[in-house]
């Protein structure tokens, strides 16, 4: 039996890999490091993230099962005292060290918190991995650690290119923190996690959701204004000062969990693999997918064309932080996840099709109760947008 420490897990990525290892293997348990939070101990957090995330894998049946093999130490990584927590009798057989955990906030971080959590939080489950003289350690990081390169990212011995955030560079630093750690290591290296391939569902709904949450608001609160339904075509003035890439990785989440669930069961040889896909989209794609679904005319994405509107200076203080990923011109080389699951691992496409159902479908789950928006998602729009 393999006993695995695992933190992050009622995160995104976190839940859906510790559901899908849990459902295909009974050979593995499950100790994890949680925070309390929301009013809720850390187990009952536990206990409703793993039933949410069986029911949204389709096998809300198979919970408890998955939570019998979970046991939860209540703690934070960035305030453990590895020598005491290696102490812990639920630690005693710990071989495996699954660290996830993470602050993915890609703003400013006036107080230090990511850089705290994502490198002194690393620091520390190093340490008590040492402690513990676990077999293997396995890292979640990020594709960004690339920063600021412009063309292709090879998945081996990662260099520092500038970075656009702190996000990116305290997970640059923290995934080496683990290569250099001495202990056996695989990174899995995600880019922008969206929803499933399927039906384009996710259960949380991170980073780039919040333009389609923005563009959504900003639409209801202009129609409001100007006295017309929000259902009709509006012309938004809108630009997003930014060059537009052709290279945007968006990850189905269902994607990133077979990929890392499968790699982790492989043997550990110190590789690093870009959980990216090989189906990156065009800003240009995503710009017309959202403002055919919306009925938006007028959104630009221009870094010279800098309007000075009002709508303008919002987009920039509620999205400015995610503008470098949609000017970003990093390829994410595959070719150790190609030599470890095979080509046909990489066998999809997301494309146009991908980007209007994850759209169709955010705004279904996370906005049911806004009618305009549910009117537009479930009618084909009568014409193309106008720029
Ligand atoms: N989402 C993406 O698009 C994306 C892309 C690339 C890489 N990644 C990487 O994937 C990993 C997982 O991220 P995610 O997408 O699952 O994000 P998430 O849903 O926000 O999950 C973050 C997890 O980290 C935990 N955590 C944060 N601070 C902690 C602390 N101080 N002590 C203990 N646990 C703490 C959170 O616990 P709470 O529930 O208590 O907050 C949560 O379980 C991260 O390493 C991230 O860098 C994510």
């Amino acid at each position: 039996m393999n006993r695995i420490l695992v933190t992050g897990i009622t995160g995104l990525v976190g839940s859906a890999f510790v559901v899908a290892l849990l459902r295909e293997r009974d050979d593995y348990e499950i100790v994890c490091l949680v925070r309390a939070g929301g009013g809720k101990s850390a187990a009952e957090r536990v206990d409703s993230i793993i039933r949410d995330e069986c029911a949204f894998d389709g096998c809300p049946e198979c919970a408890d099962a998955v939570l019998s093999k979970i046991s939860v130490i209540e703690g934070d990584v960035t305030s453990i005292v590895p020598s005491e927590l290696a102490a812990d009798p639920m630690l005693q057989n710990v071989n495996i060290i699954f660290h996830c955990a993470a602050d993915v906030n890609l703003g400013k971080d006036p107080t230090g918190k990511v850089f705290r959590i994502n490198y002194h939080g690393t620091e520390k489950m190093v340490e008590l991995a040492k402690l513990l003289g676990v077999k293997e350690f396995h890292y979640v990081g990020t594709a960004y650690i690339a920063g600021k390169l412009r063309g292709t990212a090879i998945e081996d011995n990662p260099v520092d290119n500038g970075f656009n955030n702190p996000y990116e560079e305290s997970k640059f630093k923290a995934e080496f923190l683990v290569r250099n750690s001495g202990i056996p290591f695989s990174v899995y290296r995600p880019a922008i996690i969206t929803g499933r391939r399927s039906d384009g569902r996710i259960r949380k709904p991170l980073a780039f959701y919040r333009i389609l949450e923005f563009l959504g608001k900003v639409k209801s609160h202009r129609c409001s204004k100007m006295g017309v339904s929000p259902d009709s075509w509006v012309n938004m003035d809108i630009n997003f000062a930014t060059n537009p890439s052709e290279h945007v990785y968006f990850v189905p989440i269902d994607y990133v969990q077979e990929a890392i669930t499968a790699l982790f069961q492989l043997p550990v040889t110190n590789t690093a693999y870009h959980v990216t896909g090989d189906s990156p989209v065009s800003v240009r794609q995503i710009e017309d997918s959202i403002c055919k679904i919306l009925r938006l005319d007028g959104v630009t994405v221009d870094s010279e064309n800098n309007t000075n509107s009002q709508g303008e200076a919002l987009m920039s203080r509620f999205v400015g932080d995610l503008f470098p990923y949609f000017s970003s011109d990093i390829v994410f080389d595959q070719t150790n996840v190609r030599k470890a699951l095979g080509d046909e691992i990489l066998d999809w496409e997301f494309g146009v099709k991908g980007l209007e159902t994850m759209i169709r479908s955010f705004y279904l789950d996370h906005f049911a109760n806004v009618e305009w928006l549910q009117k537009v998602i479930s009618e084909e729009p009568d014409r193309m947008p106008i720029r």
